[in-house]
């Protein structure tokens, strides 16, 4: 299957900055090999829609309300990144989980929601440092993947899955290849045992993916793309991953 690069701007960008590095980016757009994607801050869709458009570019949010409309304020609803295009929505990224107390049950009914509007979700799972050191990495990103499975059945073959150990996480502590391969082959199993097209689903890997480390991890079997935070900030990182994404 063809990779996927997907890059995760987290509250970083400007009008500015994000037009240079967009335009950087499109000018090797004729090299790539795999889908190439961002994610951006909420009020920098319409910037991207325009950057984007005639391109192989795809973007996406970095989030998405469970509500489908009304008295939430603040909330940016499916719809809303609808209108603009957005083909992912990341759901359930360890920030959020952490900083804005997400449990399963929120991600998976985000995950829901994007899915019903035919958008994309990139489904974050990952263990903390802590719970990797306990043995419970099986345990708690399995847990966290059967939440999304519980509630979306057999729209799970069309989700995209990220496994980002917590503590690799803008740390430059990159998980090894083969402790990647292993949670990747773990997950795959899962989505094998929920769906007939479990092998269709991307599973990615995020946490200090950069130029450097990209082309080892990619070649894992079970490693089919990557969420890239820090490097995707700067054309010329991002674009080493892409290249290494064949
Ligand atoms: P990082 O972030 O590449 O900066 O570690 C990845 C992510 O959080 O998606």
């Amino acid at each position: 299957m063809k990779k996927l690069i997907a890059g995760n701007w987290k509250m970083n960008g400007s009008l500015q900055s994000n037009t240079a590095l967009v335009q950087a980016l499109l000018s090797n757009a004729a090299q790539w090999k795999c889908d190439v994607a961002l994610c951006v801050p909420a009020p920098y869709l319409s910037q991207l829609q325009s950057l984007s458009k005639a391109s192989p570019l795809l973007f996406g949010a970095q989030d998405v309300s469970m509500h489908e409309a009304g008295a939430y304020t603040g909330e940016v609803s499916a719809a809303m990144l609808k209108d603009f295009d957005c083909r992912y929505a990341i759901v359930g990224h360890s920030e959020r989980r952490q900083f804005h107390a997400e449990n399963d049950a929120l991600v998976a009914a985000k995950a829901q929601k994007a899915l019903a509007f035919g958008i994309t979700p990139i489904v974050c799972v990952g263990e903390t440092l802590q719970e990797r050191e306990a043995g419970l990495t099986e345990e708690v990103v399995k847990r966290q993947l059967a939440a999304v499975i519980h509630v979306n059945g057999h729209c799970i073959s069309e989700i995209v899955l990220a496994y980002e150990p917590v503590w690799a996480i803008g740390t430059g502590k990159t998980a090894t290849p083969e402790q990647a391969q292993h949670v990747h082959a773990v997950l795959r199993g899962q989505l094998r045992a929920a769906s007939a097209h479990a092998d269709r689903v991307h599973i990615v890997y995020g946490g200090s993916m950069n130029a450097a480390n990209a082309a080892q991890l990619l070649a894992q079997p079970d490693i089919d793309g990557g969420l890239v935070g820090g490097a995707s900030l700067k054309a010329a990182d991002f674009l080493s991953i892409i290249a290494a994404a064949h």
